[in-house]
């Protein structure tokens, strides 16, 4: 199997692994990290074939949709180098925030640029209707409470350009932070700070 078809296969099995996943997770997720991940490496040597495989496959594991292990039987099931495949998956694990804020600074090039466009997608417009579509499926309120989306703003998402890796991703994030800055100031606003 050469790269394109392996590429065509891992992106068929993280679609359908992803399926019934919350709308912020799913395809589309996958196709804008991937997209946000080659953005970011055309500006930094590194396998971008890695950097794709990392991209598609990066939500399958999370512990968030209790699935386990089905990266490990479908790389295992592909005609893929043995490397690669360890390498893989061996990077997977560090790509989840709540488990890996920061990653460990000899991290490879491939993990950062999907870690950091992971992150990408979670700022800027589709980075809010990401998270009202997140805690909507958990049925969690929009604001007022400890576990609402807006609380998960000003846990998280309000700082999350601390957490990105790559000068090109901090680049590319700062007009996202600046419209999500925006966006919450005027929920408040509307919402009367709650009162
Ligand atoms: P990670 O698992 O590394 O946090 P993901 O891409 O799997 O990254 O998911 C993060 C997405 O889910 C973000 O868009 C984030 O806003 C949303 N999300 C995660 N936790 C919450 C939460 N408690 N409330 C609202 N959205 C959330
Ligand atoms: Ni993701």
């Amino acid at each position: 199997m050469n790269r394109e078809e392996i590429l065509e296969k891992t992106a068929e099995f993280a679609f359908s692994s992803c399926s019934s996943f919350d709308p912020g997770h799913d395809k589309d997720h996958l196709l804008r990290v991937k997209r946000l991940s080659l953005e970011i490496a055309s500006s930094y040597f590194c396998d971008t074939f890695l950097v794709e495989m990392l991209a598609y496959l990066h939500d399958v594991e999370d512990d968030k949709f209790a699935s386990h292990s089905k990266v490990d039987d479908f790389l295992s099931r592909l005609d893929i180098e043995e490397e690669i495949k360890t390498k893989i998956l061996s990077l997977l694990p560090f790509m989840s925030f709540h488990k890996y804020p920061t990653l460990p600074g000899d991290f490879p090039i491939e993990g950062k640029i999907v870690v950091d466009a992971d992150r990408l997608d979670a700022l800027g417009a589709v980075g809010v209707a990401r998270a009202f579509s997140y805690g909507g499926s958990k049925g969690r309120k929009m604001y007022g409470s400890s576990d609402s989306t807006l609380a998960h703003f000003e846990e998280k998402l309000l700082h999350l350009d601390q957490y990105l890796h790559l000068d090109a991703s901090k680049e590319m994030a700062k007009e996202r932070m600046d419209y999500l800055k925006s966006f919450y100031a005027r929920f408040k606003e509307e919402i009367h700070d709650g009162n």
